[in-house]
């Protein structure tokens, strides 16, 4: 099956090659301007109109992608020439699904009052559906995307192309590349549908791919500067299908090209919709630092800008549209730290390294960046600065109701009992959880009332728990 793909995509190249009128519509239709992702996760972020100024002025986005349609941002993008694309928040998918005239409004009340003088070009149906539990939501993607798409028709907006964002654990197989494989759950189901509407409508596949993650999982087996499209001399040649890879990235993209030609769709054409690199985290999370993040963003951005345009190995020559994420570091996102710091500006405004998304260089290069070394240690989980008391208490609760032993020391007349402070004991609490289920996924999170720390809590004779680096 994947060598009919190769083939199918040469010849396309090919036509592309000989015919110049084809030429035109082969490659004119989509430039290769990198955007950002201006998520707004944060309760310290700059207003819609300062961040639209930052991303023009200090940024040189040439695209924005946003998470809904919120009228502030689509109303400060203006008369600006910055290619705008919006999202319909997944729990409209359901509704939208079985209801023409929702969508009708949808489109009417939060798209047309802004078009044409916001350059609306994409509308993503929600956020990387497939990844979450709701099998509902799967199965009405598709009637979702044909329903907007109708609605968008009804009010004028028929350029606008409909997509929506995927991650890579749509994917079972995608390792070698060459044996990319959609997952069976998913893959007839819904992908199948959807590959047929995005060929039909000339829309987009929007991949979300970031090389940290596979790396972070397993750094001791995947080279760091392959991960981080800085290595000059390592290859990978993919034995099923004999193309030659010089990074992850590549990788990675070209799994999902080969699954996509396994189920008869060779053509659809790849839209980075996220990609990135975290400039800081935890103590637990390696590589996660603004020298590697400035090292993949920089590369990311000169291979998407590359004239004439590299492609991946399985469509070479290929332009790829994009938008790294992200604007800012989020201070709301939930998960660990990794996911609230892969911003290229902090929220005032600032760059957390110099970076310019048309690919402009400093003149003499950028300042040089000092390496961080990963933290060695013991790291414990402590209840975070001004953490809402009452859901400390909850959490507190929660940690105790993990494992028979997690908050033994911390009941009356034991080691950590005294002082009997909610602080003391939930601190003691999350890090008796943390260090008991790290193994297993737990995570020092606890909505964002725990934070790790390096200093060591224990006082007395009340030790406390730790994980060790
Ligand atoms: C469909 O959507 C319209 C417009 O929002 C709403 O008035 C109507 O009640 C919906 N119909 C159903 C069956 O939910
Ligand atoms: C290809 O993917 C399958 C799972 O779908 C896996 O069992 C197999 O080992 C993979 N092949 C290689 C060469 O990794
Ligand atoms: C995809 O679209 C192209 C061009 O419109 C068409 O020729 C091709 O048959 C379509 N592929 C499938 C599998 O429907
Ligand atoms: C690649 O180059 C680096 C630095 O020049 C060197 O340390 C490394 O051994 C080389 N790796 C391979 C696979 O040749
Ligand atoms: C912006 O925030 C960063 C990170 O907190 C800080 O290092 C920097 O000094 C701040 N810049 C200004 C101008 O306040
Ligand atoms: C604190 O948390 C409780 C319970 O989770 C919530 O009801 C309350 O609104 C929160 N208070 C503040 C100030 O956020
Ligand atoms: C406490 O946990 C241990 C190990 O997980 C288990 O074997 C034991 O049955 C548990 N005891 C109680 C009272 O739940």
């Amino acid at each position: 099956m994947w060598r009919s793909g190769v083939m199918a995509t040469v010849s396309f190249l090919r036509l592309c090659l000989v015919a110049a009128l084809l030429m035109a519509f082969c490659r004119a239709e989509i430039s290769s301007k990198v955007g950002i992702n201006y998520g707004q996760l944060g309760n310290n972020l700059p207003s819609p109109l300062h961040s639209v100024h930052l991303i023009k002025s200090h940024l040189k986005a040439g695209r924005v992608k946003i998470y809904d349609a919120n009228p502030d941002i689509l109303r400060a993008l203006r008369g600006t020439d910055i290619d705008v694309s919006v999202m319909l928040p997944n729990n409209f998918i359901i509704p939208v699904s079985s209801n023409q005239s929702l969508a009708d409004s949808w489109v009417e009340s939060s798209l047309a009052p802004f078009y044409p003088a916001t350059k609306i070009q994409y509308l993503l149906v929600g956020n990387e559906i497939l990844s979450l539990p709701d099998k509902t939501a799967w199965h009405s993607l598709v009637p979702a995307m044909r329903r907007i798409k109708a609605a968008l028709k009804k009010h004028g907006l028929n350029k606008v192309k409909v997509g929506t964002s995927m991650a890579m654990d749509v994917l079972e197989a995608s390792y070698p590349p060459s044996n990319g494989t959609f997952r069976s759950d998913i893959a007839t189901l819904v992908v199948e549908p959807m590959l047929r509407f995005l060929n039909r409508t000339k829309s987009f596949y929007f991949l979300d791919v970031y090389p940290y993650f596979p790396w972070s999982r397993d750094p001791y087996n995947i080279n760091l500067e392959f991960a981080m499209l800085e290595s000059k001399n390592i290859t990978v040649t993919d034995p099923g299908s004999g193309l030659v890879y010089h990074n992850l990235f590549d990788q990675m993209v070209d799994a999902n090209i080969f699954a996509m030609s396994r189920l008869g769709y060779p053509d659809v054409r790849v839209w980075i919709a996220e990609t990135g690199w975290p400039n800081g985290g935890d103590y637990d999370q390696i590589g996660a630092n603004i020298y590697n993040a400035a090292t993949y963003n920089r590369n990311i951005v000169k291979k998407f800008l590359s004239k004439p345009p590299v492609g991946t190995p399985a469509r070479p020559g290929r332009i790829i549209p994009s938008f790294v994420f992200a604007l800012y570091n989020e201070n709301q996102k939930i998960g660990p730290g990794t996911e609230r710091q892969f911003g290229l500006l902090y929220p005032n405004g600032t760059g957390v390294y110099e970076i310019q998304l048309n690919g402009d260089v400093p003149k003499g290069g950028y300042k040089q960046l000092p390496r961080s070394t990963p933290y060695k240690g013991r790291i414990w989980c402590v209840v975070a600065e001004r953490a809402n008391r009452t859901a400390v208490g909850a959490a507190l609760a929660y940690a105790c109701s993990q494992g028979n032993r997690t908050c033994e020391a911390i009941r009356p007349g034991k080691e950590c009992y005294r002082p009997n402070s909610l602080v003391r004991h939930a601190s003691y609490a999350f890090s008796a959880y943390w260090s008991q289920f790290k193994k297993q996924g737990g995570s020092c999170y606890f909505d964002g009332l725990a934070t790790q720390t390096i200093v060591d809590p224990s006082y007395g004779s009340c030790k406390f728990p730790s994980v060790t680096l």
